[in-house]
């Protein structure tokens, strides 16, 4: 049984309007897993509120089309009608379909429709930099529901705040370098423990710009910022414990904080940062 659970790792657009339409279409989905038979009473009713959030947020997406010429509108329009025609059919034939195979179809087609043909408009705006401002969906009547709903930020953020990351993107290649250098054969260990508190000043440093980052993803509502979070605090208990061990033992500890590096790199820098970059770049900040 499908339970049209709306994931926002491999579901979301980064379009908070348009995510929040998605999420709706999902819970009105939600609903009709919770009958038994098609024929239970209130079914029927409960799929027409399901095809209304549908309709109103393809016809959201028709109108963005147009205002921003999107070159794939007609074939993506297409699939809207015949995704809609099938519902039709099916809400003529109720009989014939059982709740699964009504909730798995839309499941199926939901999914697939959102990361190919809805992302490929997200890809479309973010090459020709357009920027969806709240003000564009204050101008189309959006709204599936009377509920209130989270609204698109438009605030134009400090340039400092989004130049920080790569700054500390640059700063950390720094560190990485001297470091390399220090591993190089023939350096001793004295001048290893003479350079190493300078080294993990600079990481220190680097753990400041977190705060911009944090504060930024917060006023963008970033949807990944709790695990983002995450690894920033795990930068800085990382950072500290290295601190203390070099004040404690005064032993070279550069190993250990250039496997620590080259792992932030991998896992933190070009996933994590990389995903929010994208983020960002739907947003429209550069
Ligand atoms: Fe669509
Ligand atoms: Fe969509
Ligand atoms: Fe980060």
């Amino acid at each position: 049984m499908s339970n049209l659970d709306w994931d926002i790792n491999s579901l979301s657009l980064g379009i908070i309007p348009l995510d929040a339409h998605h999420q709706e279409i999902f819970q009105y989905g939600q609903k009709l897993c919770a009958y038994h038979e098609v024929t239970d009473s209130g079914f029927s009713e409960a799929l027409s509120h399901f095809t209304k959030a549908v309709q109103i947020h393809f016809k959201a997406e028709a109108i963005l089309f147009e205002q921003f010429k999107y070159p794939r509108s007609s074939k993506h329009i297409q699939e809207h009608t015949d995704f809609l025609i099938r519902i039709q059919g099916i809400s003529k034939k109720l009989e014939a379909f059982t709740i699964d195979k009504i909730t798995r179809y839309i499941e199926q087609w939901f999914t697939n429709h959102i990361q190919q043909a809805d992302m490929d408009y997200v890809r479309y705006f973010e090459e020709h930099k357009i920027l969806l401002s709240k003000d564009f969906f204050k101008t189309i009547d959006v709204k599936a529901t009377s509920q209130p709903r989270r609204s698109m930020k438009s605030k134009t953020l400090p340039p400092g705040k989004i130049k920080s990351l790569d700054e500390q993107h640059r700063e950390i290649a720094k560190v990485l370098a001297q470091i390399k250098d220090l591993r190089k054969t023939g350096v001793s260990e004295k001048r290893s423990l003479l350079l190493l508190p300078k080294i993990i000043t600079m990481l220190e440093e680097c753990g400041k710009y977190f705060s911009y980052e944090e504060e930024q993803m917060e006023e963008l509502e970033y949807p990944s910022k709790e695990s983002h979070l995450e690894d920033h605090k795990t930068f800085n208990k990382k950072i500290k414990s290295f601190k203390t061990t070099l004040t404690l033992h005064q032993r070279d500890i550069s190993d250990s904080i250039l496997v620590f590096l080259k792992d932030w790199t991998m896992n933190h820098i070009l996933k994590k940062d990389r995903e929010y970059k994208a983020y960002l770049h739907r947003r429209g900040y550069k």
